[in-house]
């Protein structure tokens, strides 16, 4: 079944099914949201019916709440939970220090929450989310709807003095209307190219009025999983400093594709 996924499928398959490894039994785990993140919630509820893993998942967005609910995982809320062992989620992008841009499937601002409280972030990925510096990636910004336009030429003034390429800001769109968070906010998608200044950047733009989040991830992410389309997989833990490499037999796992519908 896996033969009928396309390569970056496969390769976020691949790192998803390794990264569910770090949950152990007992845990309160962040589940991220995005199509990595999807087959990591798949991965984990395959590991709750089938070993009868036990563990409480707080979701990032309603569809990640939805899909782990309907493949068996236990979910609550973060007030609930109050503390998380470990959250795994996907990026847009990621650079050797593990920074991460994050928002391109809308869900920033509770993933930066739900991973902020936790003892551990480890994002899944492929290789081709890996750049040199951060900013090809249009950078997400959340934003309430109230005088968003403002929002939005503050943004743009403030661009003008920081160390980016670019500087377009663009509403982003569900159809012909403005797109909305689960939390019932816009986002503003800054096309950037380069960020020098990262963290500088972050800082910044959540002094904005109107500003709620940013998708800028500095010093949260502490392992990166990188899947490959052959199986092959590379784990960097950025505390530890450590690459381990290693490969996934794909024959082991095909129960989980067998009512993929999405
Ligand atoms: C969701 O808001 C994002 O932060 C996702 O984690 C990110 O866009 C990665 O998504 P994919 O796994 O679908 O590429």
């Amino acid at each position: 079944m896996t033969g009928d996924l396309s390569p970056i499928d496969k390769a976020k398959f691949v790192a998803a099914k390794r990264a569910v490894e770090f949950v152990e039994d007992g845990m309160r785990v962040g589940l991220g949201t995005g199509s990595t993140a999807a087959w990591m919630v798949r991965c984990l509820g395959e590991l709750v019916q089938r070993d009868g893993l036990n563990i409480i998942g707080v979701p990032t967005s309603v569809r990640t709440a939805d899909l782990a609910r309907q493949v068996g995982i236990k979910v609550t809320s973060l007030d609930e939970a109050k503390w998380l062992d470990l959250t795994i989620d996907g990026a847009d992008e990621y650079d050797a220090n593990l920074n991460l841009i994050k928002g391109g499937g809308g869900a920033l601002l509770q993933e930066k929450i739900v991973a902020t409280a936790s003892d551990m972030m480890v994002v899944i990925t492929d290789a081709s989310k890996q750049v040199d510096t951060l900013g090809a990636f249009p950078l997400p910004v959340e934003v309430i709807p109230f005088g968003w336009q403002t929002s939005k030429a503050l943004i743009e003034e403030i661009l003008v003095s920081m160390d980016v390429m670019g500087r377009t800001a663009t509403l982003r769109m569900n159809g012909d209307a403005p797109y909305f968070t689960d939390e019932g906010n816009h986002i503003i998608d800054l096309h950037l190219n380069r960020i020098g200044d990262a963290r500088q950047l972050g800082m910044v733009l959540n002094q904005v009025p109107g500003v709620v989040e940013n998708g800028l991830f500095i010093d949260i992410c502490d392992v990166v999983v990188i899947g490959f389309g052959d199986g092959r997989l590379e784990v960097r833990n950025i505390n530890e400093g450590t690459v381990v490499e290693d490969k996934l037999d794909f024959v082991e796992t095909e129960n989980l594709f067998a009512d993929m519908d999405d």
